[in-house]
């Protein structure tokens, strides 16, 4: 088997050159035009509209789930609506403690300072993070040595909106700061579909509805693999076929690809057969998984692990990962060729 790193993957955490670009055109601009996610959306209205009706900033926000649900998009989505700038930042790009406090100095009232990987603050940035986001005040050391002085700057009232694939890295005291936490889930089918016909529409590619459903089925309930799947279909339907999607031609692009009818690739193949044929089945601990197939357990942590769990694939107990039966199921392998539990081996916990 092929064990290198896969690198093009059409299921890959970080956005691509391509997809920002498409992003630029697609990206729904209205809390409207935001296809599915229903509850988080009425939640989310409910919000904005209070603290407009109230005339007040929003209270900080915290988005957290999977990559490519659509977390910087509503962040986006949640200035439009409250017609507010927008200051897009990460965790790693803010280094220092004065990085920050030079970003918050420089905005104005109502603002929004989108804060992406959130939980990758480091704790010198984060202490300054408190009183902003709490008190709306900057604690900062004028002069040096003995006749240096404590000055606490008042700040614009702002808002924060945070994203974050990794809700259990953050720490306790900044979670506590955000008023509103949602959390993302995969999508249903019938809103990745309205999502690959509007991308459709969009690349202005004809589609039929079962091309659509077809691409959707494959897309692990994710927007941005969906648009992804869409645009490997559409040169495939180009190349191969009359330009037009339909069902025929969906399945053949995507089994070239070898993304197969629920959408898993080659990498989530390989992590399941790694844990089945190398260690028994499980459980087994997700570093381990990866040093075995030399892969980063980061992506298998963000992108692998969230659909497998999610399919009942994988079961996370105490003492590692385990694939199911399912997954036995669905690779074909007979579960008698796995070599029989011992005796007196721990029950499953939950996590
Ligand atoms: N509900 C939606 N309707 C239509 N398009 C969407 C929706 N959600 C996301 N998209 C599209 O999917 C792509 C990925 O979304 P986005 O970049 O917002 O995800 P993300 O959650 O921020 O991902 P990451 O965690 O990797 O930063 C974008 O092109 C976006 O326009
Ligand atoms: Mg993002």
């Amino acid at each position: 088997m092929n064990n290198k790193p896969t690198t093009n993957r059409q299921i890959s955490p970080q956005s691509s050159a391509e997809d920002k670009r498409m992003a630029l055109v697609i990206r729904p601009q209205q809390l409207a035009d935001f296809t599915g996610q229903e509850r988080m959306k009425a939640n989310l209205t409910i919000l904005i509209e209070a603290a407009r009706a109230r005339s007040e900033p929003l209270d900080h926000v915290l988005f957290h789930g999977p990559p490519g649900l659509g977390k910087t998009t509503l962040a986006q989505i949640v200035a439009n609506e409250m017609g507010v700038n927008i200051r897009n930042t990460a965790g790693p790009a803010i280094e220092r403690a004065g990085d920050l406090a030079a970003i918050l100095t420089n905005l104005r009232a109502g603002d929004i300072l989108f804060i992406d990987e959130v939980h990758r603050l480091g704790r010198a940035v984060e202490e300054i993070l408190y009183p902003a986001m709490e008190d709306f005040v900057l604690d900062i050391v004028v002069g040096k040595g003995p006749g240096a002085k404590n000055v606490r700057l008042k700040l614009p009232r702002f808002t924060v909106v945070g994203a974050t694939t990794r809700l259990a890295l953050m720490t306790a005291p900044l979670r506590a700061r955000f008023g509103a936490v949602y959390r993302m889930d995969f999508y249903e089918q019938a809103a990745i579909e309205q999502i690959v016909l509007r991308g459709a529409r969009v690349l202005d590619v004809p589609i039929d509805p079962a091309g659509a459903a077809e691409i959707a089925q494959r897309s692990r309930g994710t927007p941005r693999v969906a648009l992804r799947l869409l645009r490997r279909v559409r040169d495939y339907a180009q190349v191969r076929a009359e330009g037009e999607i339909t069902q025929e031609t969906a399945v053949s692009a995507l089994n070239l690809l070898e993304i197969d009818e629920l959408g898993l690739d080659n990498l989530d193949r390989r992590v399941l057969l790694a844990i089945i044929e190398k260690f028994g089945g499980g459980p087994v601990g997700l570093d381990t998984i990866g040093a075995s197939i030399s892969e980063e357990s980061d992506t298998i942590m963000d992108v692998v692990e969230p659909y497998l769990l999610q399919l009942g694939f994988l079961e996370r107990t105490a003492r590692g990962r385990i694939a199911t039966p399912h997954a036995y199921t669905h690779l074909n392998i007979p579960r008698s060729a796995q070599p029989d539990s011992k005796p007196g081996q721990p029950t499953l916990f939950e996590t």
